[in-house]
């Protein structure tokens, strides 16, 4: 959600390290992009609509310059233009801005009363204005900076340069993420590793309130007191290959065929085989008899699966809570409650809020997190890791799959603790665990999903339907085909259907069903006989050898134990929803209007 990069260095090429940081944070936000540079003693900005390519077109990458900021922009106030583009400037102060300033309407009219005349509708100049008043008033940018921080409101990180010091890049952060790297003489901010990753894998995480200022030759952080204080440095443990396509057409592509990979990664990391592993590895979760998963977008997903997984095999309650409901409402705990938190980033807004909610009322908290040190992974009780890797593409696969992945541990956890598991089903269970990798690659090379694809893209409407564990898989196949194919896409609990749905099926009406649960398959069967009854094309997922007509086109999955079965049933929903946007020649990795890390509400 907004990308923004800030360069200091003693050479003069920060335009070109911009733009090339900026590139590798575009998944964050694509309608316009800018950069503000100092050439000359005077600071210059360049803003287009459109994709950091448009700014390209129009920017000399060879000005000499050794500071600037940059920014790509997924617009929150104001449309895409270049107007509303970043970086703002108003009076000394220049801005690029990731996240929402909540008060910036009251902001605004005290502004405009001392005189202030805005040009954007973006709240981001409200910010800029807000930080150029306290600056006039105390002829100080670190007094400035402090001050601003307390008036201003919401979730933001900032970079910053000021008219009377141009050897000097300040940033803030509240509520949104920015990293800190040095690289020789060069010093950069970011929102994500990305784009440092050509430069260094070093990096320094801030706290909500730092202040950071970075000029060539020095690096202080202060705290919101203004005390000065150090920060700890991490290193990512990928390398810039994850953050290339690697030969592959698009990310999305590349992620899934990353799935063997960061499946055994995840797995292997918690598990070794033996149950003293999952014991040691994953915290101790004896104390827990009700289970709250919440999350966003696919991470919710992963949580419905998790749940159907905890309550039937672990025997525990789960409820499933989308993160912009669970953070406003009435939730009941007990003394024997868990929050789990699952997200990619660990910075979804309502996420992290929720996870602060629930520390609030005392409950223990557990992340699920892929982004090392992001905030989620920081502020939970517990954080475990997925071991995904940097993942570019905005629909998420591989970090899905890890997610599932590691839920499914924890449920065997839960399993173990309470006996539902016996010997021979967990020797049985870890022999397959060992050959999902295998599994999953000859999922990946099937060319059935191509051909499925080939009869149903040009379709306007596509239905998903499942029941149980089936219906939480077909609602993620859903979302990945609408996030990236534009098609209108539902998944629905296949029982439903004949309370209002099957009005809309209609001769070749494509109906893409999941079977995997054995108990409750004749249910969906006669749910697709419905279906095809009305002249539905159905296309069935299925573990089970089929041969019936109810279905006219079948991909067949392996059949294995319940707790891992959805790690290799989500790859033909993936793989089906890549072929159908591919064809209708949709841009596959930076869907309109999408972001892959929201962090506003
Ligand atoms: C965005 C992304 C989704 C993701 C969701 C939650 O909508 O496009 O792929 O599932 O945010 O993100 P998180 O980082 O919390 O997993």
């Amino acid at each position: 959600m907004c990308g923004i990069v800030g360069y200091v260095g003693k050479n003069d090429n920060a335009i070109k390290t911009i733009i090339n940081s900026l590139e590798a944070l575009e998944y964050r936000g694509y309608d316009s992009a800018g950069i503000a540079y100092i050439n000359d003693n005077h600071i210059n900005i360049v803003k287009r609509q459109g994709r950091i390519e448009n700014l390209k077109k129009d920017l000399n990458l060879d000005i000499n310059s050794n500071l600037g900021i940059g920014h790509t922009r997924w617009a929150t106030h104001g449309v895409p233009n270049e107007i509303n583009a970043h970086p703002h400037k108003c009076g000394k102060i220049t801005i690029v801005h990731n996240g929402i300033i909540e008060n910036y309407s009251e902001l605004k009219t005290m502004l405009i009363d001392n005189g202030y005349a805005f040009s954007s509708d973006t709240d981001t100049e409200v910010a800029c204005a807000t930080i150029d008043y306290l600056y006039k008033k105390y002829n100080n940018m670190l007094k400035a900076l402090q001050k601003s921080i307390k008036i201003l409101k919401g979730s933001y990180a900032l970079g910053i340069l000021c008219d009377d010091n141009l050897d000097t890049l300040y940033a803030v952060r509240v509520s949104s993420p920015l990293i800190v790297a040095v690289k020789d003489n060069g010093k950069f901010i970011a929102s994500d590793v990305p784009a440092i990753l050509s430069y260094t894998n070093e990096y320094y995480l801030l706290d909500d309130g730092d202040i950071v200022v970075l000029k060539d030759n020095s690096i202080n952080f202060y705290n919101k007191e203004l005390e000065s204080i150090t920060r700890n440095s991490f290193i990512f443990e990928g390398d810039l290959e994850e953050v290339k396509k690697d030969g592959y057409e698009h990310f999305m592509l590349k992620e899934i065929n990353e799935e063997p990979r960061v499946i055994k990664d995840t797995i292997s990391y918690y598990f070794d085989g033996t149950k003293a592993s999952l014991m040691k590895n994953i915290p101790d979760l004896n104390k827990y008899k009700d289970i709250h998963i919440v999350a966003c977008g696919s991470a919710y997903h992963t949580g419905l699966v998790a749940k159907t997984l905890i309550e039937e095999i672990a025997n525990i309650p789960v409820m499933v809570e989308i993160a912009s409901e669970y953070r406003y409402k009435k939730v009941f705990y007990n003394e024997a409650t868990l929050v789990i938190l699952v997200s990619q980033s660990g910075e979804t807004a309502d996420t992290l809020a929720s996870l602060r909610k629930a520390k609030e009322d005392g409950i223990d908290t557990l992340g699920i997190v892929n982004a090392v040190g992001s905030s989620i992974a920081r502020e939970a009780d517990n954080t475990l890791y997925i071991k995904a890797g940097c993942e570019i593409a905005v629909a998420t696969t591989k970090a899905y799959s890890a997610q599932l992945a590691l839920l499914s541990l924890l449920a065997l956890k839960l399993a173990l603790i309470n006996n539902k598991i016996s010997d021979e089903e967990f020797n049985n269970l870890k022999m397959q665990i060992n050959k999902l990798p295998e599994m999953i690659k000859e999922l990946i090379k099937s060319e059935k999903y191509r051909k499925i694809a080939n009869k149903i893209y040009t379709r306007e409407d596509i239905f998903y339907l499942g029941r149980k564990i089936d219906y939480a898989m077909s609602m993620e196949g859903s979302l990945k085909l609408k996030e990236i194919s534009y098609i209108n896409c539902v998944a629905y609990a296949a029982g439903e259907l004949k309370h209002g749905t099957i009005s809309l099926i209609e001769q070749d009406t494509p109906i893409i069903a999941v079977i995997t649960d054995k108990d409750i398959k004749a249910k969906t069967i006669s749910n697709l006989k419905e279906t095809k009854a009305r002249g539905a094309n159905v296309i069935l997922i299925t573990n089970e050898v089929e041969k019936d007509n109810y279905y006219d086109e079948i991909i067949s999955i392996p059949n294995i134990h319940p707790l891992i079965q959805p790690i290799v049933t989500i790859v033909p929903l993936q793989l089906l929803a890549y072929e159908i946007a591919k064809l209708k020649g949709c841009d596959i990795d930076k869907p309109r209007n999408l972001a892959k890390s929201v962090t506003v509400e």
